[in-house]
């Protein structure tokens, strides 16, 4: 495949298309682990704008918002979000309390949710700093109440005396009331035939429309199927307005997250032999009714499923010679350009034309804060603005070069964006479209629209108001985020040339492509600790590698028994079957026997004295290299905490990394209070002694060496008691912890029943302290 901007040669064969098709998919996936440098390396060398048209770019975007600040009062939900974005305390509460408020079932807690996030903050503080004299007069809090108060009243610095003055089921009707006008600014209209209706205004001045039944991320089969029904209901409706062409019709645009419960790559099969069909049927509706049908993008985990949901529309001969299909790509994706490529061959391999809409992408926070929850490797997306920008530049340049087999679509609402696209494209207006948001963005597209003739559809979601706060929210996020070009232009602190400023000098200027002040997933606890390595598991590109190593365990037979200090034990004889499944012999396990107990409490007390004196940042160090060990030892405990505690993966490869921050966790804080204590110097035996620690089976591996690390970490002698179901997660473990470097007279391992084992060991005198998880009666 051709690598370079440059249109795509012709094909010697099918088997050969197939087999591009394949290794450009292995490509895009091989993108989820390169270095983000090297990937904004890779896009800045292909770009090919001249330094020439970079600078006419971006004197044409600064001249186009010297216009539109001149001419164009912005909106007062640009105004309202420009003042309470979010980098004021203000903004981020009330971003919360949209977020939240909707999802908020009694009155007692929405008082609560209003008053924690708003009572605080400092209103008055935005007075006069606005633009719009709506924000400026009232404030947020006047407009909150509903114009509560007379404009000639001074607001209240807080809602405290506001909340006492009027009382709270004003205010949380109030804030409900605003969020609803918040939400009716993003939404065309209630149902389909009034958005038609609302429609017809701008149609008539050449605009198209591109529908979004609202309804997402379906969690039940029931709501699947009426996101579903929506959508196919909006289809018969749309196939009666009139256009001659896809391009000049209304089109629709679809969630494959709203169609399906489980649109996930774990659940691959099902989504294939189910999720198809719908969306399938959907598409053919949409190609005999004439018009566009066009699958947004989602969450990055979604991307590579979608891909192949995507391949098998292409395939389908029902939709054969239809040129309606369109697909989104979002350029702040590592892989955005890879995937341009993969649906080019994709395209040609199955003979059609498809649609690409090319967007920044909805969910930066979202994937930012998941991908450091999860300990990836590495972002999806990128960590600048600037890198997703020159992303955005690279991928049209790949789309408009192509436009032979691709409609290209432009969804932005960024005048740079949109001037560098007006300069690459040429003189063809007809080969491809801007794109717009309902409530975004009008003014720049209108006088685009007027001064180049170039096409706009307008992208309009539709719906219920309980279905928008997911839509909403992303709206929010992106008006109020300082970065976003909708909210600099309303900020005439910022000069045109800074809101216009050229991605790509900026790229070039930056001391880092890594966005300094954004922790790497690994680091986000740093400096104290290194979080623990995680996967995405409906991602291929970052599960497999899992997937794979797991499989050599899937018929492994494990072996527990007492892990004593100079006591040889017989092999274990009793079997272990599998909960999931009575004929999957996991391995065996033998019970510590009353003299294992005996000769294991005698040693714990007898070593106590010497492992509460070895220095605290020795055992730290065990601790540490006990978590890297663990690490190492994933796929194995996946493995067996599949098969013996009955874990799906994603709880097992959680549990591995709960048990992996224990380990570092306690390393870390047992160095920091001896180091307290030593200046403190307190010359005091703060250890308990000999500690037994007692664990649940519904955590083998996590509570279990919670335990045991937060006991070593503080100078006590161990001996573990794991659950009677769980025994060969427990002997695991303590093998790695002995490995790593715990002396097996600090830690022994007692498996066994609660009735023998642990009754045993908690009623002996000479045990200080017990660790316990487990059930009340035990
Ligand atoms: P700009 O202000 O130039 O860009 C803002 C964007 O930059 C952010 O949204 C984010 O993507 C990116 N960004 C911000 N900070 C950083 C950072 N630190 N590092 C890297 N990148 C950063 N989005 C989807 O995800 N899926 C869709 O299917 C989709 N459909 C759309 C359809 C239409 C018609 C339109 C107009 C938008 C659609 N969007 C979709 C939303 C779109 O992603 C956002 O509107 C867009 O990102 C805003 O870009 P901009 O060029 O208007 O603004
Ligand atoms: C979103 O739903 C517009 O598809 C984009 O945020």
């Amino acid at each position: 495949m051709n690598s370079t901007h440059s249109a795509i040669a012709p094909h010697s064969s099918v088997q050969t298309a197939q087999y591009e098709l394949d290794d450009l998919r292995a490509q895009l996936r091989a993108r989820y682990v390169m270095q983000e440098p090297e990937v904004v390396n890779l896009l800045m060398g292909q770009l090919s704008l001249s330094d020439a048209s970079l600078d006419l770019i971006q004197s044409d975007a600064a001249d186009l918002v010297s216009l539109l600040r001149e001419h164009n009062k912005p909106t007062m939900m640009e105004s309202f979000l420009s003042e309470y974005g979010l980098s004021t305390p203000e903004g981020v509460g009330l971003m919360c309390l949209a977020e939240a408020l909707l999802r908020v079932p009694d009155a007692a807690t929405i008082d609560e949710l209003i008053a924690d996030k708003l009572e605080s903050s400092d209103w008055a503080a935005h007075l006069g700093q606005s633009s719009s004299p709506l924000v400026n007069a009232s404030t947020w809090a006047l407009l909150l109440t509903g114009r509560l108060l007379d404009d000639s009243e001074q607001p209240t610095r807080s809602l405290t005396a506001l909340l006492k003055r009027v009382g709270e089921p004003v205010v949380r009707t109030a804030v409900g009331q605003s969020m609803k006008l918040l939400g009716r600014q993003f939404v065309l209209g209630q149902n389909i035939q009034q958005a038609i209706e609302h429609a017809r205004a701008l149609e008539q001045k050449g605009y198209t429309y591109s529908y979004d039944m609202l309804g997402e991320a379906a969690h039940t089969f029931d709501d699947a199927q009426r996101y579903t029904r929506a959508y196919a209901d909006a289809i018969e409706h749309l196939s009666h307005v009139s256009g001659n062409s896809i391009r000049e019709k209304p089109g629709i645009s679809v969630k494959l997250s709203a169609l399906h419960p489980r649109y996930e790559y774990s659940h691959r099969q099902q989504v294939m032999s189910e999720l198809l069909p719908i969306v399938s049927s959907l598409a053919r509706q949409a190609a005999q009714a004439g018009i566009g049908f066009n699958i947004d993008a989602e969450e990055a985990d979604r991307l590579d499923l979608s891909l192949d949901v995507i391949d098998a529309l292409l395939q389908d001969p029902a939709l054969a010679g239809w040129d309606g299909l369109g697909v989104v790509v979002q350029a702040y994706s590592r892989r955005a350009l890879p995937v341009i490529d993969w649906l080019l061959a994709a395209t040609r391999l199955a003979d059609r034309k498809i649609m690409v809409r090319l967007v920044k992408g909805a969910y930066w926070d979202s994937e930012i804060k998941q991908a450091q929850e999860l300990g990836l490797a590495s972002f999806p997306v990128f960590t600048r603005k600037s890198s997703t920008d020159v992303s955005y530049l690279c991928c049209a340049e790949r789309l408009l070069a192509n436009r032979e087999y691709i409609y290209p679509q432009f969804a932005t609402h960024n005048a740079h964006s949109v001037c560098a696209i007006l300069r690459m494209a040429g003189n063809d207006t007809h080969s491809y479209e801007f794109q717009r948001l309902h409530g975004m963005g009008e003014s720049l597209h209108e006088r685009v629209h007027q001064q180049h003739q170039t096409r706009c559809r307008i992208y309009a979601p539709v719906g219920a108001h309980r279905d928008l706060l997911a839509y909403l929210v992303r709206r929010l996020l992106e008006n109020g985020a300082n970065s976003s070009f909708v909210n600099q232009i309303v900020d005439h602190r910022i000069a045109p040339e800074t809101v216009a400023r050229c991605p790509v000098r900026e790229v070039r200027n930056a001391s880092s492509i890594v966005h300094p002040a954004i922790a790497h997933p690994l680091d986000i606890y740093q400096p104290q600790r290194a979080n623990s390595k995680g996967f995405r598991i409906n991602d291929p590109a970052s599960v497999e590698p899992l997937l794979n190593e797991r499989e050599a365990f899937v018929q492994t037979q494990w072996s527990a028994a007492p892990l004593l200090h100079d006591r040889a034990v017989l092999p274990p004889d009793v079997p272990v079957y599998s909960p999931n499944d009575a004929s999957d012999l996991i391995g065996h396990v033998r019970e510590a026997t009353a003299d294992d107990i005996e000769h294991a409490i005698a040693v714990a007390k007898q070593y106590a004295s010497s492992w509460y004196s070895t220095p605290a940042t020795t055992r730290a160090g065990y601790l540490n290299d006990a978590a890297d060990a663990y690490e190492a030892h994933m796929a194995q405990f996946c493995a067996v905490l599949c098969r013996e505690a009955g874990k799906t993966l994603n709880d097992a490869i959680s549990e591995v990394r709960e048990a992996v921050d224990f380990l570092r966790y306690y390393a870390a804080v047992s160095c920091d209070h001896e180091q307290k204590r030593q200046a403190r110097a307190n010359e005091e035996n703060t250890a308990h002694g000999v500690v037994v620690c007692v664990s649940p089976w519904n955590f083998p591996l996590a509570i279990f060496t919670g335990q045991i690390a937060g006991a070593l970490a503080a100078g006590n002698t161990v001996l573990a008691k794991p659950a009677e179901q769980t025994p060969l997660v427990a002997a695991q473990a303590v093998t790695l912890l002995l490995e790593a470097g715990i002396p097996s007279t600090a830690l022994q391992l007692l498996p066994g029943s609660g009735q023998s084992v642990g009754a045993r060991l908690t009623s002996d005198p000479g045990i200080g302290g017990v660790c316990f998880t487990g059930s009340t009666a035990t």
